[in-house]
Order: structure tokens, then C-alpha cells, then sequence
């Protein structure tokens, strides 16, 4: 009796590349032909695109040569160069020959590729089919059964006590996200639209809480932060309230008498003794407006860069911010210290706080 060797059972485990299947020597088969010539049509066309793509790619490597060559030759920060200026004449001269060197060689190569592909190589365009996105039948009967098999296994549809119980042990859990909007806090109603400001409140320093006179920022090109007076403590209020006096020269100031909507913004009525009072929110986000240059009356933002024109009612004349600091209207105390004449006619901070 013969033996034949078992067969296995299931696919045969190779190890490594498999070697490429037999193919049926058929000595009559046609020659396969290639999809498309790689035949130029014009010759003499092709043979002068090849002797210009040689020469580019020739000039790619010398220049990649002369590259590694200035790379090793023109030392810089080396001990045979003095100190002083002609350390950097040497690093002038290493830098634009190997920045030249390096682009010729890079632009050589590009360009030779360029005219391999669009003079050597055959003008065809191919599309590449997309295959079929949807699953094949056999795999969507398979997930439908492992699915049910799965279902079944896990006795969600065999019992109906347990799963009732375990959709009312969740319906708590997907309501959860609705309780813990509430922690979003209760909405702002107007209370953006107003800060603490009001008829009579002194402006105090932020550092010493020390009420101030006019004489008291004499020199023009002074800013100085206040608060008001009583608040320090309140940081909800300062959070608004934050104002900047700025003093100025004689004539320099030239606030506009400014409405919006009816109600007044702005007017040099609201100074005293050429001393300006502005938000100190900045109108785009709210961060602080902090840096003044005394020169040109700049009101600065660091964090976009806004800035305002503190001379001419803090217009903005640079950034992102979309409107003017509001002005704070001033007065004297029977004392003759600075106070508020009233709160600002207008939202301070960022502009979407209008809307609150
Ligand atoms: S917050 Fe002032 S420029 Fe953005």
C-alpha cells in the first residue's frame, strides 16, 4: 500500500517571502505587452532632454562637491582667524558659500527631475478605481450572527429583568451632564453692563489705597492704576472696575464729545486738570491694558497688542480690539480729591460683554 503524505487541514504556514507561484510555461502564450509604450514619440526631442537632464544632474554634483568643499575650507571661529571683525567677514563668506553651493545643487536636481518627468517619461494619465467601501455579504452575515451570538451569550435578551434594571440603573447617569449645567453659575443678567462705580467715589491707589488730588500727578506723561475706594477686598467689583488716570500737558488732550446710542462716551468735560480716567479691561478680551508710552499718548495691551490713543479718547489705532477704552467721568470731593461724577456710561471690557 502507498503512503501519501498528510495533507493539513487548514492554511499552510510559510516562513519568510513565499516563492512566486509556477507559472504554466506556455512556449505558444503572446508576449505580455506593457500597458504603454515607454517609447518617446519625437527621439531626437527625447535625446536632447536627456543630455540637458545629465548635464543638470552633473551640475548637481558639483555643486553638492563644492558644498562638503566650503564646508571643510573656509573655517569660521578658527584660531588662525583674529578676533574682531573679520570673524565675521569669515562667517559672511562661509555662509553665502554654502548657501549658494547648496541651492545651485538643490535647483539643479529639481530642475533635472523636472524635465525627466515632462520630456522622458510617456504623457498618460491613469485613474486607480476606488474598490468597494461596503463590507462583502459574507462578512455582514457573519457580524449579524457573531452579534446575536454575542446578544445571546450574554443573556441581555434572555433577561428581561436584568437588562430592564440596568437601563433604569443608567437613565440617572445620562441626566447627570443637565444637573451639572447649573454649576455654570446663575447668568450675568446686566450686571457686566455696570460696575461699582457711582457720584462721589474716590479713586484710590491700588498699592497704598491712598486718595488722591490733582496735584498729586503733577508731571505730565504720569499713569498711575486706581481702584475704588472700599473694594479692595472685593474682587468680584475690581474685576470691572479698574481704572487708569493719565495726566497731561497743557493742550495735549483732545477727548471728542463721542454718543452711542443716545447716551454720552466721551468728552473732555469728564477730566479735571488735563487728567483722564480710562478702563483699564481692555476692549478685545479684557486682559489689562498696562504699559503707556508717555511720548505719543500710547495706551498699550501686551497680550494682542492693542493700543489706544489715550490723547484722543483711547480710540484704537492698532490690534484687534474693536472699541475705545470707556472713559470714566470725573469729578473733585468737597476735599478736592478725585472721584467718579458716575459710573461708566458705557460696558467696560471685552466687547461681547455689551451683550450681558
Ligand atoms: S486683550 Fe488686549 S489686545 Fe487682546
Amino acid at each position: 500500500m502507498i503512503q501519501t503524505p498528510e495533507e493539513p487541514l487548514g492554511p499552510r504556514r510559510v516562513i519568510g517571502t513565499p516563492s512566486p507561484a509556477p507559472r504554466a510555461v506556455d512556449a505558444q502564450a503572446e508576449p505580455e505587452q506593457p500597458a504603454f509604450s515607454a517609447d518617446p514619440p519625437n527621439v531626437q526631442h527625447a535625446k536632447n532632454a536627456e543630455r540637458l537632464v545629465a548635464a543638470l544632474f552633473v551640475l548637481a554634483f558639483l555643486a553638492g562637491c563644492g558644498f562638503i568643499a566650503a564646508y571643510i575650507g573656509l573655517e569660521v571661529g578658527s584660531s588662525t582667524i583674529p578676533k574682531g571683525g573679520n570673524d565675521v567677514v569669515a562667517v559672511l563668506r562661509s555662509n553665502m558659500a554654502l548657501g549658494t553651493s547648496l541651492a545651485v545643487a538643490l535647483l539643479a536636481l529639481g530642475t533635472g527631475s523636472m524635465i525627466w518627468v515632462r520630456h522622458l517619461t510617456p504623457d498618460i494619465e491613469i485613474a486607480e478605481e476606488r474598490h468597494e467601501l461596503e463590507s462583502a455579504p459574507e462578512d455582514r452575515r457573519a457580524f449579524k450572527r457573531d452579534f446575536a451570538e454575542g446578544a445571546a451569550i450574554s443573556q441581555v435578551t434572555r433577561r428581561p429583568l436584568v437588562r430592564r434594571t440596568m437601563l433604569l440603573a443608567t437613565a440617572p447617569l445620562a441626566l447627570a451632564p443637565l444637573v451639572l449645567l447649573r454649576d455654570l453659575g446663575p447668568l450675568p443678567q446686566t450686571d457686566l453692563r455696570h460696575t461699582v462705580w457711582k457720584k462721589g467715589l474716590r479713586a484710590v491707589t491700588l498699592g497704598g489705597l491712598r486718595p488722591l488730588r490733582p496735584a498729586d500727578i503733577s508731571t505730565p506723561g504720569s499713569m498711575i492704576t486706581v481702584i475704588p475706594e472700599g473694594y479692595q477686598d472685593n474682587d468680584n467689583a475690581l474685576a470691572k472696575a479698574g481704572v487708569i488716570l493719565i495726566k497731561f500737558g497743557p493742550g495735549e488732550l483732545h477727548i471728542p464729545t463721542n454718543y452711542n446710542g443716545g447716551t454720552l462716551v466721551s468728552t473732555m468735560n469728564w477730566t479735571i486738570d488735563n487728567i483722564v480716567a480710562y478702563s483699564k479691561i481692555c476692549t478685545h478680551v479684557g486682559c489689562p491694558v498696562a504699559l503707556y508710552e508717555q511720548t505719543t499718548h500710547h495706551i498699550l495691551c501686551p497680550c494682542h497688542q492693542s493700543t489706544f490713543d489715550a490723547a484722543n479718547g483711547a480710540n484704537v489705532i492698532f490690534g484687534p480690539a474693536a472699541r475705545a477704552l470707556p472713559q470714566l467721568p470725573l469729578m473733585l470731593t468737597s476735599e478736592g480729591y478725585i472721584a467718579a461724577a458716575s459710573d461708566f456710561t458705557q460696558p467696560v471690557g471685552p466687547s461681547f460683554w455689551e451683550r450681558g
